[in-house]
Protein backbone atom coordinates (compact mmCIF):
# COMPACT_ATOMS: atom_id res chain seq x y z
CA UNK A 1 0.00 0.00 0.00
CA UNK A 2 1.42 3.61 -0.70
CA UNK A 3 1.72 5.99 1.77
CA UNK A 4 3.32 9.18 2.30
CA UNK A 5 4.17 8.12 6.55
CA UNK A 6 7.33 6.25 7.64
CA UNK A 7 6.29 5.70 11.29
CA UNK A 8 8.40 4.76 14.27
CA UNK A 9 6.78 2.60 17.05
CA UNK A 10 8.76 3.22 19.76
CA UNK A 11 7.65 0.45 23.03
CA UNK A 12 5.84 -1.71 19.86
CA UNK A 13 6.05 -5.30 22.00
CA UNK A 14 3.69 -3.95 24.89
CA UNK A 15 0.32 -4.21 25.30
CA UNK A 16 -0.76 -1.47 22.94
CA UNK A 17 2.32 -0.92 20.68
CA UNK A 18 1.26 -5.19 19.67
CA UNK A 19 -2.16 -4.09 18.34
CA UNK A 20 -1.27 -0.84 17.28
CA UNK A 21 1.61 -1.49 15.13
CA UNK A 22 -0.45 -4.17 13.00
CA UNK A 23 -2.91 -1.99 12.35
CA UNK A 24 -0.86 0.94 11.47
CA UNK A 25 1.03 -1.93 9.03
CA UNK A 26 -2.42 -2.49 7.10
CA UNK A 27 -2.87 1.35 6.70
CA UNK A 28 0.47 2.13 5.43
CA UNK A 29 2.52 -0.85 4.49
CA UNK A 30 5.01 -3.55 6.23
CA UNK A 31 7.72 -1.26 4.85
CA UNK A 32 6.87 2.21 6.66
CA UNK A 33 5.99 1.33 10.25
CA UNK A 34 9.42 0.67 11.94
CA UNK A 35 8.76 -1.68 14.89
CA UNK A 36 11.61 -1.16 17.70
CA UNK A 37 11.38 -2.06 21.63
CA UNK A 38 13.96 -3.38 23.95
CA UNK A 39 13.04 -6.75 23.99
CA UNK A 40 12.95 -8.65 21.08
CA UNK A 41 10.21 -8.56 18.54
CA UNK A 42 8.60 -11.36 16.75
CA UNK A 43 10.17 -13.13 14.02
CA UNK A 44 7.38 -12.37 10.98
CA UNK A 45 8.14 -11.98 7.67
CA UNK A 46 8.63 -8.67 6.20
CA UNK A 47 7.68 -6.85 9.25
CA UNK A 48 10.56 -4.19 10.51
CA UNK A 49 11.65 -4.84 13.84
CA UNK A 50 14.70 -3.92 15.29
CA UNK A 51 15.98 -4.07 19.09
CA UNK A 52 16.51 -0.08 20.05
CA UNK A 53 16.35 1.46 24.34
CA UNK A 54 14.44 4.57 24.23
CA UNK A 55 17.32 6.05 26.60
CA UNK A 56 19.92 5.69 23.61
CA UNK A 57 19.39 8.72 22.03
CA UNK A 58 22.30 8.51 19.27
CA UNK A 59 20.29 4.92 18.42
CA UNK A 60 17.15 7.17 17.89
CA UNK A 61 18.56 10.09 15.99
CA UNK A 62 20.01 7.60 13.94
CA UNK A 63 16.79 5.83 12.94
CA UNK A 64 14.84 8.67 12.35
CA UNK A 65 17.23 10.08 9.75
CA UNK A 66 17.78 6.98 8.14
CA UNK A 67 14.59 6.13 7.91
CA UNK A 68 12.97 9.51 6.73
CA UNK A 69 10.41 9.25 10.00
CA UNK A 70 7.55 11.74 9.74
CA UNK A 71 5.82 9.66 12.52
CA UNK A 72 6.45 8.96 15.97
CA UNK A 73 4.56 6.85 18.60
CA UNK A 74 6.77 6.70 21.85
CA UNK A 75 5.06 4.01 23.48
CA UNK A 76 7.69 2.87 26.47
CA UNK A 77 7.14 3.63 29.82
CA UNK A 78 7.58 2.01 33.17
CA UNK A 79 3.95 2.17 34.79
CA UNK A 80 2.74 3.16 37.63
CA UNK A 81 3.05 0.37 40.04
CA UNK A 82 6.37 -1.02 38.85
CA UNK A 83 7.81 2.61 38.87
CA UNK A 84 7.35 2.85 42.24
CA UNK A 85 9.60 0.37 42.75
CA UNK A 86 12.14 2.10 41.74
CA UNK A 87 11.15 5.94 41.33
CA UNK A 88 14.92 7.12 39.87
CA UNK A 89 15.10 4.68 37.12
CA UNK A 90 11.03 5.46 35.94
CA UNK A 91 11.51 9.19 36.08
CA UNK A 92 14.62 8.56 33.90
CA UNK A 93 13.07 6.36 31.10
CA UNK A 94 9.84 8.06 31.29
CA UNK A 95 11.01 11.53 30.81
CA UNK A 96 14.22 11.42 29.37
CA UNK A 97 12.77 9.54 26.26
CA UNK A 98 10.11 11.74 25.67
CA UNK A 99 13.00 14.47 25.56
CA UNK A 100 14.41 12.68 23.19
CA UNK A 101 11.89 12.44 20.77
CA UNK A 102 10.54 15.64 21.33
CA UNK A 103 13.87 17.34 20.76
CA UNK A 104 14.42 15.09 17.32
CA UNK A 105 11.54 15.69 16.05
CA UNK A 106 12.06 19.66 16.30
CA UNK A 107 15.74 19.13 14.56
CA UNK A 108 14.63 16.39 12.09
CA UNK A 109 11.24 18.25 11.27
CA UNK A 110 8.95 15.08 11.91
CA UNK A 111 5.86 15.80 11.30
CA UNK A 112 3.57 14.35 14.34
CA UNK A 113 4.19 12.64 17.62
CA UNK A 114 2.38 10.27 19.96
CA UNK A 115 2.85 10.30 23.44
CA UNK A 116 0.39 8.52 26.06
CA UNK A 117 -0.22 10.03 29.45
CA UNK A 118 -3.03 8.51 31.79
CA UNK A 119 -5.53 8.77 34.52
CA UNK A 120 -2.53 8.52 36.80
CA UNK A 121 -1.60 12.20 35.90
CA UNK A 122 -4.47 13.28 38.17
CA UNK A 123 -3.88 12.90 42.02
CA UNK A 124 -5.97 12.49 45.13
CA UNK A 125 -7.16 15.99 45.33
CA UNK A 126 -8.42 16.10 42.10
CA UNK A 127 -12.56 15.22 41.68
CA UNK A 128 -12.76 11.63 41.54
CA UNK A 129 -16.65 11.36 39.90
CA UNK A 130 -16.69 12.37 36.02
CA UNK A 131 -12.85 14.16 36.45
CA UNK A 132 -12.95 17.11 34.15
CA UNK A 133 -10.14 17.92 31.93
CA UNK A 134 -8.27 20.33 33.43
CA UNK A 135 -9.14 19.80 36.97
CA UNK A 136 -6.46 20.40 39.97
CA UNK A 137 -3.40 17.92 39.35
CA UNK A 138 -1.71 16.24 42.08
CA UNK A 139 -0.35 12.94 41.21
CA UNK A 140 1.66 10.87 44.03
CA UNK A 141 3.66 8.18 41.44
CA UNK A 142 6.82 8.99 40.29
CA UNK A 143 5.03 7.32 37.00
CA UNK A 144 2.08 9.75 37.82
CA UNK A 145 4.44 12.87 38.36
CA UNK A 146 6.27 12.07 34.55
CA UNK A 147 2.89 11.84 32.78
CA UNK A 148 1.79 15.51 34.17
CA UNK A 149 5.65 16.57 33.61
CA UNK A 150 5.27 14.88 30.26
CA UNK A 151 2.35 16.88 28.76
CA UNK A 152 3.15 20.11 29.86
CA UNK A 153 6.27 19.41 28.08
CA UNK A 154 4.18 18.49 24.40
CA UNK A 155 2.37 21.65 24.80
CA UNK A 156 5.22 23.32 25.42
CA UNK A 157 6.81 22.21 22.27
CA UNK A 158 3.34 22.61 20.34
CA UNK A 159 3.02 27.15 21.25
CA UNK A 160 7.05 27.12 21.47
CA UNK A 161 8.31 24.99 18.03
CA UNK A 162 4.49 24.42 16.45
CA UNK A 163 5.47 20.15 16.76
CA UNK A 164 2.59 18.52 16.07
CA UNK A 165 2.49 16.29 19.04
CA UNK A 166 -0.36 14.77 20.22
CA UNK A 167 -1.95 13.06 23.33
CA UNK A 168 -3.97 10.79 25.21
CA UNK A 169 -4.69 10.36 29.04
CA UNK A 170 -5.68 6.52 28.96
CA UNK A 171 -7.70 4.87 31.60
CA UNK A 172 -6.72 0.98 32.65
CA UNK A 173 -6.50 -1.32 28.93
CA UNK A 174 -8.31 -4.46 29.28
CA UNK A 175 -6.68 -6.46 26.70
CA UNK A 176 -6.28 -10.53 25.43
CA UNK A 177 -2.84 -10.52 22.92
CA UNK A 178 -0.37 -8.95 24.67
CA UNK A 179 -0.74 -8.66 28.65
CA UNK A 180 -0.29 -5.24 30.81
CA UNK A 181 2.85 -4.88 32.33
CA UNK A 182 3.27 -3.14 36.19
CA UNK A 183 0.60 -1.15 36.12
CA UNK A 184 -2.57 -0.82 39.10
CA UNK A 185 -5.11 -1.62 36.21
CA UNK A 186 -3.33 -4.76 35.32
CA UNK A 187 -6.07 -6.59 37.93
CA UNK A 188 -8.63 -6.16 35.01
CA UNK A 189 -7.01 -8.46 32.99
CA UNK A 190 -5.32 -11.39 35.60
CA UNK A 191 -8.43 -12.24 36.51
CA UNK A 192 -9.71 -13.12 33.13
CA UNK A 193 -6.72 -15.33 32.86
CA UNK A 194 -6.90 -17.00 36.58
CA UNK A 195 -10.78 -17.21 35.89
CA UNK A 196 -9.60 -19.64 32.82
CA UNK A 197 -7.39 -21.07 34.42
CA UNK A 198 -8.25 -21.69 38.28
CA UNK A 199 -11.69 -20.68 37.97
CA UNK A 200 -10.82 -17.94 41.12
CA UNK A 201 -9.30 -14.63 41.79
CA UNK A 202 -7.69 -12.73 44.43
CA UNK A 203 -7.96 -9.19 43.67
CA UNK A 204 -5.61 -6.51 44.95
CA UNK A 205 -7.66 -3.88 45.35
CA UNK A 206 -10.81 -3.65 47.29
CA UNK A 207 -13.81 -4.72 45.98
CA UNK A 208 -15.11 -1.27 45.83
CA UNK A 209 -12.68 0.51 43.75
CA UNK A 210 -14.10 2.35 41.01
CA UNK A 211 -11.57 3.05 38.03
CA UNK A 212 -12.01 4.11 34.46
CA UNK A 213 -11.36 1.48 31.75
CA UNK A 214 -11.39 0.44 28.18
CA UNK A 215 -11.18 -2.67 25.84
CA UNK A 216 -7.95 -2.67 23.99
CA UNK A 217 -9.86 -1.93 20.39
CA UNK A 218 -10.94 1.03 21.30
CA UNK A 219 -7.97 2.38 22.71
CA UNK A 220 -6.69 2.05 19.52
CA UNK A 221 -9.03 2.99 17.55
CA UNK A 222 -9.07 6.30 19.72
CA UNK A 223 -5.36 7.18 19.30
CA UNK A 224 -5.53 6.38 15.05
CA UNK A 225 -8.70 8.48 15.35
CA UNK A 226 -6.53 11.35 17.32
CA UNK A 227 -3.48 11.36 15.03
CA UNK A 228 -5.67 10.97 11.79
CA UNK A 229 -7.71 14.41 12.96
CA UNK A 230 -6.92 17.71 10.99
CA UNK A 231 -4.69 19.64 13.11
CA UNK A 232 -6.77 22.53 13.68
CA UNK A 233 -9.20 20.37 15.32
CA UNK A 234 -6.78 19.26 18.22
CA UNK A 235 -7.65 22.10 20.78
CA UNK A 236 -5.73 20.15 23.57
CA UNK A 237 -2.48 19.51 23.46
CA UNK A 238 -1.55 18.60 26.95
CA UNK A 239 -3.71 15.37 26.61
CA UNK A 240 -7.26 14.73 26.44
CA UNK A 241 -9.50 12.38 28.78
CA UNK A 242 -10.45 9.44 27.18
CA UNK A 243 -13.13 7.21 28.67
CA UNK A 244 -15.45 4.26 27.96
CA UNK A 245 -16.28 2.62 30.98
CA UNK A 246 -15.94 2.51 34.84
CA UNK A 247 -16.48 -0.57 37.00
CA UNK A 248 -15.19 -2.28 40.29
CA UNK A 249 -13.31 -5.52 40.75
CA UNK A 250 -16.87 -6.70 42.27
CA UNK A 251 -18.57 -5.18 39.31
CA UNK A 252 -16.40 -7.33 37.30
CA UNK A 253 -16.56 -10.50 39.11
CA UNK A 254 -20.32 -10.16 39.33
CA UNK A 255 -19.98 -9.57 35.17
CA UNK A 256 -17.51 -12.73 35.23
CA UNK A 257 -19.84 -14.90 37.08
CA UNK A 258 -22.79 -14.24 35.22
CA UNK A 259 -20.74 -16.20 32.32
CA UNK A 260 -18.68 -18.60 34.72
CA UNK A 261 -21.43 -19.42 37.60
CA UNK A 262 -18.66 -21.01 39.89
CA UNK A 263 -15.62 -18.61 39.59
CA UNK A 264 -14.58 -17.16 43.39
CA UNK A 265 -13.41 -13.90 43.90
CA UNK A 266 -11.32 -13.29 47.07
CA UNK A 267 -8.89 -9.31 47.80
CA UNK A 268 -6.07 -9.33 49.44
CA UNK A 269 -4.71 -5.35 48.84
CA UNK A 270 -1.26 -4.27 48.97
CA UNK A 271 0.78 -0.64 47.80
CA UNK A 272 -1.34 -0.84 44.80
CA UNK A 273 -4.07 0.18 46.51
CA UNK A 274 -3.05 3.27 47.81
CA UNK A 275 -1.84 4.08 44.08
CA UNK A 276 -6.23 3.32 42.67
CA UNK A 277 -7.59 5.60 45.79
CA UNK A 278 -5.93 8.69 44.26
CA UNK A 279 -7.08 8.07 40.81
CA UNK A 280 -10.89 9.60 39.73
CA UNK A 281 -13.29 6.73 39.12
CA UNK A 282 -15.18 7.89 35.73
CA UNK A 283 -13.61 10.78 33.33
CA UNK A 284 -15.50 13.54 31.57
CA UNK A 285 -14.14 13.44 28.24
CA UNK A 286 -16.61 15.78 26.16
CA UNK A 287 -13.76 17.54 24.86
CA UNK A 288 -12.30 14.53 22.97
CA UNK A 289 -15.94 13.92 22.26
CA UNK A 290 -16.52 17.44 20.84
CA UNK A 291 -13.19 18.04 19.29
CA UNK A 292 -12.19 15.04 17.13
CA UNK A 293 -15.40 13.22 17.23
CA UNK A 294 -14.34 10.38 19.94
CA UNK A 295 -17.08 8.03 20.56
CA UNK A 296 -16.30 4.02 22.25
CA UNK A 297 -17.80 1.32 21.16
CA UNK A 298 -17.17 -1.53 24.01
CA UNK A 299 -18.99 -1.14 27.37
CA UNK A 300 -18.24 -3.50 30.29
CA UNK A 301 -20.45 -6.70 29.22
CA UNK A 302 -19.19 -6.49 25.50
CA UNK A 303 -15.50 -6.36 27.00
CA UNK A 304 -16.27 -9.54 29.18
CA UNK A 305 -17.46 -11.33 26.54
CA UNK A 306 -14.22 -10.74 23.82
CA UNK A 307 -11.77 -11.41 27.11
CA UNK A 308 -13.66 -14.75 27.72
CA UNK A 309 -13.73 -15.36 23.80
CA UNK A 310 -10.55 -14.81 22.94
CA UNK A 311 -8.79 -16.01 26.49
CA UNK A 312 -10.16 -19.34 25.61
CA UNK A 313 -9.49 -19.74 22.10
CA UNK A 314 -5.91 -18.95 22.62
CA UNK A 315 -5.72 -21.25 25.90
CA UNK A 316 -6.98 -23.93 23.74
CA UNK A 317 -3.99 -23.17 21.18
N1 LIG B 1 -2.88 1.31 33.40
C1 LIG B 1 -1.89 2.20 33.93
C2 LIG B 1 -1.39 1.75 35.23
O1 LIG B 1 -2.12 1.09 35.92
C3 LIG B 1 -2.48 3.56 34.06
O2 LIG B 1 -2.00 4.35 33.06
O3 LIG B 1 -0.31 2.09 35.59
Amino acid sequence: MASNERILILGSEGQLGSELSVILQQKHGLQNVICSDIRNGKPEADRRFMELDVLDAEAIEQVIISENITTIYLLAAVLSAKGETNPNFAWKLNMDSLLHVLNFAVKHKVNRVFWPSSIAAFGPTTPRDFTPQLPYMDPTTVYGISKLSGELWCQYYFNRYGLDVRSLRYPGIISWKTPPGGGTTDYAVEIFHEALKKNEYTCFLQENTALPMMFVDDAIRATIELMEAPAESIKVRTSYNLAAVSFTPGELAKSIQKRMPDFKMGYKTDYRQAIADGWPSSIDDSAARKDWGWNHQFDTEGMVDEMLDNLKKQLLG
